[in-house]
């Protein structure tokens, strides 16, 4: 029997070389990309997993062209604003983690709104990474219990983290044949099961997802401890 993990993370990579396979603009890679990501979100809530979290645009993505940028948080704009009474209707909680300071004032309402209005919801929670980097939310974390004075336990400062009301992921998929953490989810995936698929993003299907969890079913995870039938032999 298929035992579900209790919290899956995605990089959705590989929108914009779809995109260049088939000679389009980066942001037709994108768009299919959000394609992909409402499958997934539809799939996740109805197979029951309790926590989805997916990276979505990274602290070192301000550096892609300008336009690029620009088009990108269209697309994220569009989402909310198309996906808000859907999410809401599938009893999903939606949270976004990450900086806040340097989105534009009408992206942040939405995201204001529709937390508010999720927040009691007990579906899918579903975490959606902006403007987010590892190093930036430890750094963040850290500056603020400095500032209240906080001895920075293990505990303690992962409370502190923007995933404090978050189980560390079970599993962590990255998509189109990069094998790299790039800056995602540092402290929280230390004993993460990783599945690396072939598969660019906007191609993603629910399958392959079922597939990085029937792969999760086969992992021993031993947490720096040796076998548990061993330990009782
Ligand atoms: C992932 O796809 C989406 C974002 C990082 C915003 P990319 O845009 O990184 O696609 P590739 O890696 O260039 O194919
Ligand atoms: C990681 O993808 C970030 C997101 C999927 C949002 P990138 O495409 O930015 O990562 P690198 O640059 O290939 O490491
Ligand atoms: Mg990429």
């Amino acid at each position: 029997m298929t035992s579900l993990p209790n919290h899956i993370a995605i990089i959705m990579d590989g929108n914009g070389r779809w995109a260049k396979a088939r000679r389009l603009p980066r942001t037709a890679g994108h768009k299919k990309g959000v394609e992909a990501t409402k499958k997934i979100v539809t799939h996740a809530g109805e197979i029951g997993l309790p926590y989805l979290t997916l990276y979505a645009f990274s602290t070192e993505n301000w550096a892609r062209p300008v336009d690029e940028i620009n088009d990108l948080m269209a697309l994220l704009r569009f989402y909310l604003k198309s996906e808000t009474a859907e999410l809401l209707k599938n009893n999903v909680r939606l949270r976004v983690i990450g900086r806040r300071d340097r989105l534009s004032k009408d992206i942040i309402d939405m995201i204001e709104n529709i937390e508010e209005k999720s927040k009691d919801n007990t579906g899918l929670n579903l975490s959606i990474c902006l403007d987010y980097g590892g190093r930036e939310e430890i750094l963040n974390a850290v500056n603020t219990a400095i500032k209240n004075g906080h001895a920075v336990t293990e505990e303690a400062f992962s409370q502190y983290l923007y995933t404090f009301d978050i189980p560390d992921p079970d599993l962590l998929i990255r998509t189109s044949g990069e094998y790299r953490i790039s800056n995602f989810l540092l402290w929280q995936c230390t004993y993460s099961e990783l599945y690396f698929s072939d598969i660019l993003w906007p191609d993603f299907t629910a399958d392959e997802f079922d597939n990085a969890i029937q792969s999760y079913n086969q992992r021993e995870r031993r947490f720096g401890g040796i076998d548990k039938k061993e330990s009782k032999a």
